[in-house]
């Protein structure tokens, strides 16, 4: 689990040490603690057990925690209606191997089950007044669309352009993400726009009585803010020379979260993230100021989201968004140039 193997000078891949796990251990919550309602780090305080702390009425137990655990086992233990956001990357309907564990393809009936066994009761976790995002790939984008309408009001669908793919032969690279956007009142939801408009570079730079028109012109270039849309094309994948990059498989970027949390909660919000691997989205909900608590089944990617948090505390940072808005891609240079002369 521990990984001391040198790395190229570049890259930032998170690593464990042996002296870094144990203390990372302790801060999750296994289902142990959950059955004895016991939460201090040591998992052992003697605290009330079995079903009086089933359901939990006590939310202030599961803020800001990852649980390593079967998600099915413990949505029994969290209270309904605790989170403002849920953020959802499921296994999509691909074989694919998380750590030890293969989750393999299947059929639509199949997958749609499976939606079926967990989904429901996640949506119940959710606020009235709540929002919930789910990602998939064209393959199970269906089912999430089938499941999700049984549930909720569908809001939107994002189409994420995440360029790096697996390229084949016989068919046309994947390159694409669906997120599906929805809530449980579309009369009553959170939609922060302004802490999600994007700077974008101004290609025809038009003038109107010899001033800007829409766009600022500033030392640093050319800019327009503009109004996000629901095509994504601005944001990679992490990898091996960005610091939030981890060796989980499906790991999502920051930037990506980072739009969805600023826009759909609000600071102090509860941001729930089932599947919650290397732990984005509770990471991201962190650095903006926001609760989380993540559910992984595997125990190595649930440290990884504990380092990443604790890293958190020292650098909020977030790639790729900067001073209050949303940079277009290749940008670095223009939004340090900024960073610098604002000291
Ligand atoms: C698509 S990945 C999520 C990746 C995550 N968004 C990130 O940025 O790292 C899905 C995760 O679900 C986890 N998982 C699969 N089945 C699970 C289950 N029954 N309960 C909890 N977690 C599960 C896998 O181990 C995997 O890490």
């Amino acid at each position: 689990m521990a990984d001391e193997r040198q790395k190229a000078g570049r890259n930032r891949t998170l690593s464990l040490t042996e002296t870094e796990i144990p203390v990372l251990r302790e801060k999750l919550v296994t289902l142990e603690k959950l059955e004895n309602g016991c939460f201090c780090d040591a998992g052992s305080c003697g605290n009330q057990s079995g079903a009086e702390q089933t359901g939990l009425s006590d939310i202030k137990k599961i803020e800001n925690t990852i649980i390593q655990c079967d998600i099915l086992k413990a949505l029994e233990y969290l209270p309904d209606e605790f989170a403002e956001l849920i953020i959802i990357d499921p296994p999509y309907n691909l074989t694919k191997k998380f750590g030890g564990t293969v989750f393999s393809a299947m059929s639509n009936d199949a997958y749609d089950a499976f939606l079926e066994s967990w989904f429901p009761a996640v949506c119940r976790k959710l606020k009235k007044n709540g929002s919930l995002y789910i990602c998939g790939d064209w393959k199970c984008t269906s089912s999430l669309q089938r499941a999700v309408e049984k549930e909720l009001t569908i809001l939107n669908r994002i189409t994420w352009q995440r360029e790096k793919g697996r390229g084949a032969k016989s068919n046309w690279k994947n390159g694409m993400e669906d997120i599906w956007f929805a809530v449980k009142n579309p009369d009553d939801y959170t939609f922060n726009l302004d802490s999600v408009m994007m700077k974008r570079r101004v290609i025809a730079p038009y003038k109107q009585d010899g001033k800007p028109k829409d766009w600022q012109e500033t030392d640093d270039g050319n800019f327009r803010l503009t109004h996000p849309s629901n095509f994504w094309d601005d944001i990679s994948v992490p990898f091996w020379s960005m610091k939030e990059n981890t060796n989980h498989p499906t790991q999502k970027p920051e930037k990506l979260y980072a739009k969805l949390i600023l826009a759909s909660s609000n600071e102090g919000d509860m941001v729930f993230e089932p599947f919650s691997g290397s732990g984005t989205a509770c990471v991201t909900a962190k650095k903006l100021g926001r609760k989380y608590c993540g559910i992984e089944i595997n125990e190595e990617y649930c440290l990884w989201a504990e380092k990443r948090l604790a890293d958190a505390d020292a650098d909020k940072a977030i790639q790729g968004y900067f001073d209050g808005v949303f940079w277009e891609r290749n940008s670095l240079k223009e939004q340090l140039k900024g960073q610098k002369k604002r000291g």
